[in-house]
């Protein structure tokens, strides 16, 4: 972006926020044209529901139509949903399962999403999206990109975490890819196997891609078969791989350390994966938050983060997953200390950029927003 248009934009939305009280004008006017077509929103990006595929017994694709303006994505990237579910608005970051140029080609985007049974978000999606439906996209983000160059490539996948490495093997069909890639796919039985019509298609496109599904049970009384080093022992000029991770925790922990013993250069291994907020914050987090560019004070309680203060506040700062991986909230604190809530990692008190998302004050602060 231009820095004149950055400036306009700053522009725009201090004139929207004098106006109006928002930063995108759009979102005043949307609560008068949402209900007579959900898509017709200016502030949100609505997407639509073309049609839903079963995948396995406890995973669905739900392939989506993003509005025109959306900008679009790179292979391996990821968006944000926004859902409402009996009146709350939840957000759940999932990888996109196909390839950027289906999606120029097509204006569709898949979305494969695992039915997490103890979960509230993906048992309602499963049950409650219809074809036809509409829900809130955001713009996509990430970085578990491609190589720039051609190179050879190792994914090691577990279970759900096919998805973005799915979008890598499409997208490189599309540009006739010529490095080898193994790709070494661990799952808990033929049954849970995401994509395998997708794969089938790939090994055709792409001459050169050595596809091993490791499943883990063996059969009666066998240990579960997992990830070990026989496995990597096995690829070919493995410190020259691009290696790219998704699955498990416990998975890539292995993986990785399979790799670095192995010598695979840091530089050339990425990985990727959402996990939930697991750390307590301390008792004494919360505190008044001044958020000067706005001109506002808030007041934010233990349980809340910045983000969704300023949201409750009815701002609408800039966020992509929502759980601290994509940096897209990233915001100037001027004063003050802040507690991450998915490190327990306390700020220092003064100037510093901090992630909006998954940042809680402790005591009072100052915020460039
Ligand atoms: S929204 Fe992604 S890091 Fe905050």
């Amino acid at each position: 972006m231009s820095a004149f248009n950055a400036q306009r934009i700053t522009a725009m939305q201090w004139l929207s926020r004098q106006l109006l009280n928002q930063d995108v004008a759009g979102r005043y006017f949307d609560p008068l044209i949402e209900p007579l077509n959900p898509r017709w929103a200016l502030g949100r990006m609505i997407a639509t529901v073309e049609r839903i595929e079963d995948e396995t017994h406890d995973t669905r694709t739900f392939v989506l139509r993003p509005p025109r303006r959306w900008r679009g994505f790179l292979a391996g990237q990821h968006v944000t949903l926004a859902l409402d579910i009996n009146g709350v608005r939840h957000h759940r970051t999932f990888s996109l399962a196909c390839a950027p140029e289906t999606w120029q080609r097509e204006g569709l985007i898949r979305i494969t999403i695992k039915r997490t049974p103890e979960g509230l978000v993906t048992p309602w999606m499963h049950k409650n999206l219809y074809r036809g439906g509409a829900l809130e996209i955001s713009e996509a983000f990430g970085n578990f990109l491609l190589p720039d160059v051609e190179a050879p490539l190792l994914y090691i996948a577990g279970g759900s975490g096919i998805t973005p490495i799915l979008s890598h093997l499409e997208s490189l069909a599309c540009r006739e890819y010529t490095a080898p890639i193994t790709l070494i796919y661990c799952i808990r039985s033929a049954q849970d196997q995401i994509g395998a019509q997708q794969l089938e298609q790939l090994q055709h496109k792409l001459p050169l891609l050595n596809c091993q599904i490791i499943r883990a049970d063996q059969g009666e009384g066998q240990p579960p078969r997992l990830l070990q080093a026989s496995d990597i022992d096995s690829i070919k000029n493995i410190q020259a791989r691009h290696c790219y991770l998704c699955g498990p925790t416990g998975l890539m922990a292995v993986a990785t350390t399979l790799l670095e013993t192995r010598d695979v250069p840091e530089e050339q291994v990425f990985q990727t994966f959402f996990a939930p907020l697991t750390n307590p914050l301390t008792d004494t987090a919360g505190g008044a938050v001044t958020l000067m560019r706005s001109n506002r004070e808030l007041t934010v309680d233990s349980g809340q983060s910045l983000l969704e203060a300023a949201e409750s506040a009815g701002l609408s700062p800039r966020f992509g997953c929502r759980m601290g991986i994509c940096h897209q909230c990233s915001c100037r604190k001027t004063t003050g200390t802040v507690v991450n809530r998915n490190t327990g990692h306390v700020s220092g008190p003064g100037e510093e950029t901090i992630q909006l998302c998954v940042s809680v004050p402790q005591g009072p602060v100052s915020l460039d927003l």
